[in-house]
């Protein structure tokens, strides 16, 4: 059969991919451990159940060089693929061993409960001055000590479960930060007074405590677990807080399923910036791949590309021949091409996807690419 032109390989729309909002609610998109806390970026887990259909078998080992919130690895597991997962964010890795993790859950859910409990009895014991700036300037009083009381509980649980907490911790903080309804993805500065909401068409009000959210919160996630739990297999999973340009990894990798940053539109590490001013995580932003504070001039995305073909390459050096790389990617400023030439994959496939249920800000439609290649 002759070979397919680029032009015509980015022609195609796959319908199996181009889900309508009934055909795929929210609650569908982000159903068990997907929806344990908000992630921008992220891309859908029906999308990697298809690919790793077309693509790999039980039994096989799936990377995913920006694992982000864990979505390769959550689906890889339900498969029964093993999942390695490399990211430089560190709560992006916190995120992601929470999602896959196998846990005892009457033990999680019990230690949980006694940590919300907990909390409480400890809110009196802690001092209004404690906390970093950062948090003193973006919290409440009230909701700053229950979210600092909670930190001390959760510290008393052992790994895994306290590592569960932290994600708690961190969603209720999301939730509770001194910003407006309809800015929780970029808040600017913080509010502290009335406002007018776009969102509710009324006033509101800024948010003076965090104890209603930790409590909503621990039992949601304990509920999202325990429905991940009857879909989990054994296959195991394996996160690597490291630069992806650079990680060794344990085993070789059947191929990859990821979703790489793309230039100027995130800052990843800021996004989570409460996380890691509570939970004290190490912070890796300079090694972060087209940031938004990057910007989007000549030099930031000639960066970006050679990172890019860092990224593959160091990864496809430890894949054999054939392996398939399969990269979902707005591509609006068509990066990729020069990428995969230059990181030598072959590309065998592009798929276009429509996208039309963005919420928030950030509302409208587009479309997104599924590059699918080969290692050479
Ligand atoms: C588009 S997001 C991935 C989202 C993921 N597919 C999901 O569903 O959650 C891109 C990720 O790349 C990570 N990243 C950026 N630079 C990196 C680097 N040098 N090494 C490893 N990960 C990096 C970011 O921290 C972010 O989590």
């Amino acid at each position: 059969m002759a070979r397919r032109t680029q032009a015509a390989l980015y022609s195609e729309i796959d319908l199996e991919l181009s889900w309508s909002e009934d055909q795929l609610p929210q609650v569908e998109r982000t159903k068990h451990v997907h929806g344990l806390h908000p992630y921008l970026g992220k891309f859908i887990p029906q999308l990697v159940e298809v690919f790793l259909r077309r693509y790999f078998n039980p039994g096989d080992c799936v990377y995913d060089p920006f694992v982000g919130s864990g979505t390769t690895l959550v689906e890889a597991n339900a498969f029964g693929a093993t999942g390695i997962g490399c990211d430089v964010s560190a709560f992006n890795c916190l995120l992601t061993r929470v999602k896959t993790a196998d846990y005892s859950l009457g033990a999680l859910e019990m230690a949980l409960r006694v940590a919300y409990e907990e909390s409480r009895h400890l809110q009196g014991k802690v001092g209004d001055s404690l906390g970093t700036d950062w948090l003193q300037r973006w919290y409440a009083p009230m909701a700053l000590r229950e979210l600092l009381a909670y930190r001390a509980a959760a510290g008393q649980l052992d790994d895994p479960i306290r590592e569960v907490a932290h994600v708690i911790l961190s969603r209720s903080a999301r939730s509770a930060r001194l910003t407006t309804h309809f800015d929780l993805d970029f808040p600017r500065q913080p509010v502290t007074d009335a406002y007018y909401c776009h969102k509710h068409k009324r006033t509101c009000a800024p948010v003076e405590e965090a104890s209603k959210f930790l409590r909503r919160y621990t039992s949601d996630t304990s509920e999202r677990i325990r429905a991940f739990a009857s879909l989990r297999t054994r296959a195991e999973s394996l996160v690597l807080h490291e630069d992806s340009r650079a990680v060794r990894l344990p085993t070789r990798p059947s191929g990859i399923i990821t979703s790489p940053p793309y230039p100027g539109l995130i800052d990843y590490h800021e996004q989570h910036r409460y996380a890691y001013e509570l939970l004290g995580l190490v912070d890796r932003r300079l090694e972060e791949i087209g940031p938004a504070s990057g910007g989007t001039g000549r030099s930031a995305l000639a960066a970006y590309q050679d990172s890019m073909v860092g990224v593959l390459l160091n990864a496809s050096e430890q894949m054999d021949s054939g392996a398939p790389v399969v990269v979902v990617v707005n591509d609006s400023r068509s990066l990729y091409p020069a990428i995969l030439d230059r990181a030598g994959l072959r590309l065998e496939d592009v798929v276009t996807r429509h996208v039309n249920r963005r919420t928030c800000r950030r509302a409208g439609e587009f479309y997104e690419s599924v590059l699918v290649c080969r290692v050479a």
